[in-house]
C-alpha cells in the first residue's frame, strides 16, 4: 500500500471511482454510498478508521465474518485508492448532531413504543420489521429521524405490504420476504411466516408502503430520545 493516496483530491479520479462504486458496491451501500445493506460510507465517520489508509484497507482485505467483500487483488491498488477518493468527494454531508437521550430511547423502544414486537436487536425482538443490531452505523441520523414519523418516505428495500385474500376469503396483510410470479411469502405482526402458491389464493397484491406505524404523535423529545438510541446501535457487544 503507498504511504499516502495518490489521487487525494483528484476530482477525475474521484470519478472513475464514482463508475467503479456503482457497479460493485452500490448493490450494498447504495448508488450514492448512503447505505443499504451495508453502512452509509457519506458520514465521513467509519468503524475501520478515518484515514484514507484505513478506508484503503477496509476496502483491500473487507471485514471477514461480514458481507463485505475482499477487492485488493481483484481490481488492483490503483483501483482500490479510486473508490477512496470518490467516497471522500462524497462522505461532506453534515451530520446532524444527536441530542436525546440513548438510555431513554431504549425504554421506549422496549416498552410502550412497542418497536421491540417486529424488529430484533441482537438476539432480542421480533422479525417483521429488518434487523435493527446494526442500524446506527448504515444510517445517517436525518434517515433514523424520518423513518419514526414517515416510515413511507424511505422504504427499506424489500420490506414492502403484501396482501393477499384466500380462497376461503380471509384476507391476510405481512411484509413481504419473497414474492414473484408463481409464489408470495410474508411474515405477519405475530412473527407468523405464510407461504402460498399465488394460484391458491383468490387474490394477493404487493404495495410499495410501510406496515410500520408513523410515530407523528410523539414529543419531539421522545422522537430524539429513539433516534439517540438507534444512533447507538452499532451491533457491539451488549448492544
Ligand atoms: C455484499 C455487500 C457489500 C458489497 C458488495 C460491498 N460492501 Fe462494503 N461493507 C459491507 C458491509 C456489510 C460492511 C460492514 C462490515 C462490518 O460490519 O464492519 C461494509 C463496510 C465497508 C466499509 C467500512 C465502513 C466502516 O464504517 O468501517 C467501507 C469503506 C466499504 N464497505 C466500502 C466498500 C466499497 C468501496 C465496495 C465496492 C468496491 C464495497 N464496500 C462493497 C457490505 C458490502
Ligand atoms: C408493526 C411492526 C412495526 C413496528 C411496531 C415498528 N416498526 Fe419499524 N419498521 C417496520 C417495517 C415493516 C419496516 C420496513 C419498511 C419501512 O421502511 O418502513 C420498518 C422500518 C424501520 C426502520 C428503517 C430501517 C432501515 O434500515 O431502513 C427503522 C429505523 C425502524 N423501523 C424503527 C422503528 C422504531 C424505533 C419503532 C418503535 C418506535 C418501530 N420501528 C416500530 C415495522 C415496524
Amino acid at each position: 500500500m503507498a504511504a499516502q493516496n495518490p489521487f487525494a483530491g483528484n476530482a477525475a479520479e474521484a470519478d472513475a471511482g464514482r463508475g467503479l462504486f456503482r457497479i460493485m458496491c452500490g448493490p450494498c451501500h447504495g448508488i450514492k454510498a448512503q447505505g443499504g445493506r451495508g453502512p452509509d460510507l457519506t458520514l465521513g465517520v467509519y468503524n475501520a478508521g478515518n484515514t484514507d489508509r484505513d478506508l484503503y484497507r477496509v476496502i483491500a482485505s473487507g471485514v471477514s465474518g461480514t458481507e463485505m467483500p475482499a477487492y485488493g487483488s481483484r481490481i488492483g491498488d490503483d483501483n482500490v485508492w479510486r473508490l477512496v477518493t470518490y467516497i471522500r468527494s462524497v462522505a461532506n454531508r453534515r451530520e446532524v448532531p444527536v441530542t436525546g437521550d440513548a438510555a431513554e430511547g431504549e425504554k421506549i423502544y422496549w416498552g410502550k413504543g412497542g418497536c421491540g414486537n417486529c424488529h430484533r436487536i441482537g438476539q432480542r425482538g421480533g422479525v417483521m420489521g429488518p434487523d435493527l443490531t446494526l442500524v446506527g452505523r448504515k444510517r445517517s441520523i436525518e434517515y433514523l429521524r424520518r423513518a419514526l414519523d414517515k416510515p413511507n418516505a424511505d422504504l427499506t428495500p424489500g420490506f414492502y405490504t403484501v396482501t393477499v385474500v384466500t380462497k376461503q376469503g380471509q384476507k391476510i396483510q405481512g411484509v413481504q420476504r419473497s414474492f414473484d410470479n408463481f409464489t408470495t411469502q410474508f411474515v405477519t405482526a405475530d412473527g407468523k411466516v405464510h407461504s402460498y402458491q399465488r394460484d391458491d389464493l383468490q387474490s394477493s397484491e404487493r404495495s410499495y408502503t410501510s406496515l410500520m406505524p408513523a410515530y407523528t404523535s410523539w414529543s419531539e423529545a421522545m422522537l430524539n430520545d429513539m433516534v439517540a438510541y438507534l444512533a447507538s446501535l452499532r451491533g457491539e457487544a451488549g448492544k
